[in-house]
């Protein structure tokens, strides 16, 4: 099986592909985003992002949200469980450029669902409705749904929920197939997946688990569902997104980049994300995306001890350059 031909519609929004960047906090910034999208990805969805936290935002970062709005469309997710205030934060989001408004109701973190927000909605049914109602009312651009199967085994409502989502105007759902109770633990249940399927007609992405081409073709046959979001698959890989929607739709599975490209990829990467953070923070955030990238190559445990150490970020980027030198040398005496 190959991913339909036609392109996928959510709202008046076109995906260039059905493979989407699931929202990840601390990993898909604007850096990241902007990556992914550029070696291709169907959409690429914001870091989860505090509803109160836009609406009380200072000017400054508002602006600084604006600019990291740049990948269109932008999806941006949004947590909370305020409906007026969610719906303030879509309508300020709208403003700044948003072309999805993603409302997250599958964050397991306590933090989050001690207040109410992420997974905790799932168990609140009669105010998801209420926050869902009001967000689509407030903008003129789609507004998504991203949760889990349920809170726990004993709950599982996400075929309940996406009804009722579907009902008020929500126009996809992305379901991880996981409960709320189970975090990451076990395997994602894509078959819970298609019985959402079959509930609604709006497009529903399927979520959990993917990390290479053969793992999204199961899902989507499994499930039925028409996208697929990966998210800790592309870790130290933002190419797998383009990498498998070209599978999914020739059947080809491209090569990985070669060792010289990776390295262009983890050195703009990291250029980029200095500029975004600035030195201190850059240099901190970059080391674990660095790690990500060198797993599996040779000698990547004491080069990953190098970098966590080095604070000049001169001396990262030579540290960068002479790794993947030495990994290329290998692999051409191999
Ligand atoms: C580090 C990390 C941060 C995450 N942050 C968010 C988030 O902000 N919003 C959200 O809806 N899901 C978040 N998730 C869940 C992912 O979007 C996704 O549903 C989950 O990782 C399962 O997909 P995967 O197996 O492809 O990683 C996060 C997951 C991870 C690992």
């Amino acid at each position: 099986m190959t991913a339909p031909a036609q392109p996928l519609c959510i709202g008046n929004v076109t995906l260039t592909s059905r493979v989407i960047l699931a929202p990840m906090s601390g990993v898909t910034d604007p850096p990241f985003r902007r990556l992914v999208k550029r070696f291709g990805a169907g959409l690429v969805v914001s870091e989860m992002i505090a509803s109160q936290a836009v609406v009380y935002a200072s000017r400054k970062t508002l602006k600084r949200s604006k600019a990291a709005l740049d990948e269109q469309p932008a999806a941006v997710q949004l947590a909370g469980c305020e409906p007026t205030v969610m719906a303030d934060a879509a309508r300020i989001c709208r403003d700044l450029g948003a072309a999805l408004i993603d409302i997250n109701m599958g964050c397991p973190v306590k933090k989050v669902v001690n207040g109410d927000a992420g997974a905790a909605l799932m168990r609140e049914e009669a105010l998801a409705t209420r926050i869902m109602a009001a967000v689509v009312k407030a903008v003129d651009v789609p507004v998504t749904v991203k949760m889990r199967t349920g809170w726990d085994d004993g709950s599982r409502n996400a075929v309940a929920l996406a009804r009722i989502a579907e009902g008020v105007g929500v126009q996809a759902i992305t379901i991880h197939g996981r409960t709320r109770n189970q975090f990451y633990n076990g395997r994602a249940d894509w078959s819970y997946i298609r019985r959402v399927k079959e509930a609604v007609a709006i497009p529903v992405i399927g979520n959990g688990d993917v990390t290479d081409e053969d793992a999204a073709l199961s899902l989507l046959e499994e499930s039925g569902a028409d996208a697929v979001m990966i998210g800790r698959g592309a870790y130290g890989r933002p190419w797998l997104l383009a990498d498998v929607a070209e599978f999914l739709s020739t059947g080809r599975r491209p090569a990985p980049p070669a060792l010289a490209e990776q390295r262009a990829t983890v050195l703009r990467h990291y250029e980029e994300m200095l500029a975004h953070y600035g030195h201190d923070a850059g240099m901190r955030i970059a080391r674990k995306h660095i790690g990500w990238y060198s797993k599996g190559l040779a000698d990547s445990a004491a080069f990953r001890a190098r970098i966590m150490q080095e604070t000049d970020p001169e001396a990262v980027k030579g540290m960068v350059r002479d790794y993947y030198v030495a990994a290329s040398d290998r692999q051409a005496a191999a």
